[in-house]
């Protein structure tokens, strides 16, 4: 199954070129679902369905076309069915006044909830085999890249939680009540439980280049271009692979009458900026269309001028965010940041963990085995990646060297 995001800031047209992408797809023959996680939902209208269909559907997928599904999640519908207990736990801890900071650190994860309710589809998705492609609409870049994040922070929260479930088990809830903070039932363990399971394997199919790719979206103006490339700092960050940028709208050679000359200059330029910035993620244009594109046959005009006779779900780029290597002897980790300075990366360390900060973000970066034991000896952005040396193996010198 491949997996392949859109996201880009409001308006650029992701929901256009990803349903676009998703008509192309079940024209040679995919078995193709395009999904939604933009809480504002568009797709219906994108394939110009009425809204009561959708409605109706309460967020399963819906077919349009030969091997073609929509999907408008209903995250709301989701949270109510399988997260009850641990909503309510949530809900009682928050209201708890003196949380330990810890506590509090761990809490402030799981107000992604909603993004954890795409992950699990997508989970499902993959182990059923049910479809060929999933191609998912994200709501404007920022928070919505967030959900890339939720299968380690989740990962790293339940570790977490397990230890205080063995802990509880043997402790008296009396007891337990001096800690000063409410105790989950048996059901909240439970439920944690579940969700771990069902979300198991997803993070190896988002970092797995052969498996995911981000298409980023974006128009030929320079506030836009700006967003985009955070976007694709945040994708790096979460170990997903960029397979292609698409600026879309581009006004073509036709559009004439004088009014958009300095608009096409603009756009000229702005574009070979993109490619310089974004090389060798290759860059592809879509023009601006006479008219809106809604509806099965303005869909696949669209994705005629995107991929041409290829397949869109051919990986148009490889290239791993995170490698590990030996250089002198030293372990080193590079992970791919471009468009980052040294003050924005903040580098942090707990247990076989190395924590990543950029502004908001944060990745939990599990070490590999060999690593886990070994302090951090530099941390260097070096181009466009972030380098972090370990100490050597077998030195003693060098462990423990902050
Ligand atoms: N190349 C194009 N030519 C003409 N119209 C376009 C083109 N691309 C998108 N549109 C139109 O622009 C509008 C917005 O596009 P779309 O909904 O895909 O943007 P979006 O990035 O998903 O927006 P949002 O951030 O609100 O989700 C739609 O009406 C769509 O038909
Ligand atoms: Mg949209």
């Amino acid at each position: 199954m491949r997996i392949i995001l859109f996201t880009g800031k409001g308006g650029v047209g992701k929901t256009t070129v990803c349903a676009a992408t998703g008509v192309a797809c079940a024209r040679r023959g995919h078995r193709t679902l395009v999904m939604s996680l933009d809480i504002a939902h568009s797709l219906g209208d994108s394939f110009d369905l009425e809204r009561s269909l959708m409605d109706d559907a309460r967020g399963e997928p819906v077919a349009v076309a030969d091997r073609l599904w929509i999907q408008e999640v209903d995250v709301e519908e989701e949270i109510r069915r399988h997260w009850g207990a641990i909503q309510g736990y949530i809900a009682r801890l928050l209201h708890t006044s003196g949380l330990e900071r810890i506590l509090a650190e761990e809490i402030a994860i799981l107000p992604g909830m909603e993004e954890v309710v795409a992950l699990l589809f997508i989970n499902r998705y993959a182990r059923e085999e049910r479809y060929d492609a999933v191609l998912l609409d994200c709501a404007p870049t920022g928070e919505s890249l967030r959900f890339l994040s939720m299968p380690t922070a989740l990962e790293w929260y339940m570790r977490k939680v397990f230890r205080v479930e063995k802990v509880m088990v043997g402790l008296s809830r009396p007891l337990a009540a001096l800690y000063g903070v409410p105790l989950p039932e048996r059901g909240y363990f439970d439920a944690i439980r579940g969700l771990y399971e069902r979300l198991d394997g997803v993070q190896a199919l988002l970092g797995d280049p052969a498996v995911t790719s981000a298409r980023l979206v974006t128009n030929a103006e320079k506030m836009v271009v700006r967003e985009t490339q955070r976007a694709f700092t945040y994708l790096c960050l979460y170990g997903v692979n960029v397979d292609a940028v698409v600026v879309n709208r581009m006004l073509s050679g036709e559009v004439g009458d004088g009014w958009f000359e300095e608009w096409k200059a603009l756009q000229t330029k702005h574009l070979a900026a993109i490619e310089e910035f974004f090389r060798p993620v290759p860059v592809r244009t879509v023009p601006l269309w006479r008219r809106e594109i809604v509806g099965p046959a303005a869909l696949g005009a669209l994705a005629e001028a995107l991929y041409g006779t290829e397949d869109p779900t051919a990986r148009l780029h490889e290239e791993a965010p995170l490698r590990f290597e030996t250089v002198d002897g030293r372990p080193v980790m590079r992970l791919r940041l471009p468009f980052v300075s040294g003050q924005e990366v903040d580098l942090g360390r707990s247990g076989d963990e190395l924590i990543v900060r950029i502004g908001g973000f944060k990745r939990h970066l599990l070490l590999p085995r060999s690593l886990a034991g070994r302090e951090p000896l530099e941390a260097k952005l070096e181009g466009r990646e972030l380098r972090v040396t370990f100490a050597g193996a077998g030195n003693a010198a060098e462990t423990g060297v902050k």
